[in-house]
């Protein structure tokens, strides 16, 4: 009998990753046969710890913080996604020595925003928050989706201008600095910053929100609201979404393209929210 198909989140930490839990619905829910584990990495051995994976016949991985960027540096060949992202979430092995690199993150956001929260994002004005590698893996997905308006604003204003500057050729992509948003209208407020990781919100005017206004936080959590999420609300924002769908769809595109199959996500984002 031919061995199971192996794959694996490599990160570190990873210990509470949620991704073999999805990873292993899906596999129930579409009768594949895979195991999927959770393997840390000591911070300056990912490269070996891929080789490591390759020799031993894994079929891929998703890699998750810190190693998204040397895994786009270690690729073969790279998804018009992850070209752009600059960063690497899932990992195709072909029994070779190859690498192929995908970037899942960004059509995971859009995903989550447009299937499973019905928020419209053709000819909509979105605020994006943050200028780092979680942003610019997110940006090429949401400019396709052609809003009218897409501004990206961060705590040190010039790397949103640089980033902006990086995407302008697809869309209506400006940059402004947390204090000149005031007085602006958005109908979609995206926080892409690691604020929240200190429990912080970052410092933008309340007048952003108004109740038309969607919220979503990149970051997620099962236990209680986010910090971004509580402030969006207690500003009337009229709905605020934290990433936990995200994260289930960047997994569900993964295994899409490892397995030809496409999971039903929605099932998964349920079974993992505590009633
Ligand atoms: P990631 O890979 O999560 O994007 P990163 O590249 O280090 O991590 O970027 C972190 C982002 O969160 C940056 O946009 C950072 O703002 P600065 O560029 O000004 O550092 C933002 N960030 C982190 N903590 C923040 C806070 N307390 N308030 C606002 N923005 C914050």
């Amino acid at each position: 009998m031919p061995a199971i198909d192996r794959y694996a989140v490599v990160g570190n930490p990873v210990g509470h990753s949620l991704s073999p839990r999805i990873h292993a619905a899906f596999a129930a829910q579409t009768r594949e046969a895979l195991n999927y584990d959770a393997i840390e990495l000591p911070t300056d051995g990912f490269v070996d710890g891929i080789r490591d994976l390759q020799r031993q016949g894994f079929s891929g991985a998703n890699v998750t913080v810190p190693f998204k960027r040397e895994a786009w540096e270690l690729c073969d060949s790279l998804s018009k996604p992850a070209e752009q992202a600059g960063a690497v979430n899932t990992l195709s092995f072909d029994g070779s020595d190859r690498i192929a690199g995908d970037n899942t993150d960004g059509i995971g956001l859009v995903r989550d925003l447009d299937e499973n929260l019905g928020v419209e994002l053709a000819a909509s004005n979105i605020l994006v928050l943050g200028a780092g590698g979680a942003v610019r893996g997110v940006l090429g997905p949401l400019l396709e989706q052609s809003p009218a308006s897409l501004t990206i604003a961060n705590r040190t204003p010039e790397k949103a201008a640089a980033l902006a500057r990086d995407f302008a050729g697809q869309g209506n992509v400006s940059a402004l600095a947390f204090d000149a948003l005031a007085g602006q209208d958005f109908d979609l407020v995206i926080n892409g910053t690691a604020a929240g990781l200190g429990n912080e919100v970052p410092a933008i005017p309340g007048s952003v929100i108004n109740q038309t206004t969607m919220c979503y936080d990149m970051m997620y959590s099962i236990e209680k609201p986010t910090a971004f999420v509580d402030w969006a609300l207690s500003h009337g924002a009229a709905g605020a979404f934290d990433g936990l769908g995200m994260l289930v769809e960047q997994a569900a595109a993964a295994f899409e393209i490892w397995r030809g199959v496409k999971p039903d996500s929605a099932v998964v984002i349920q079974s993992l929210r505590p009633e």
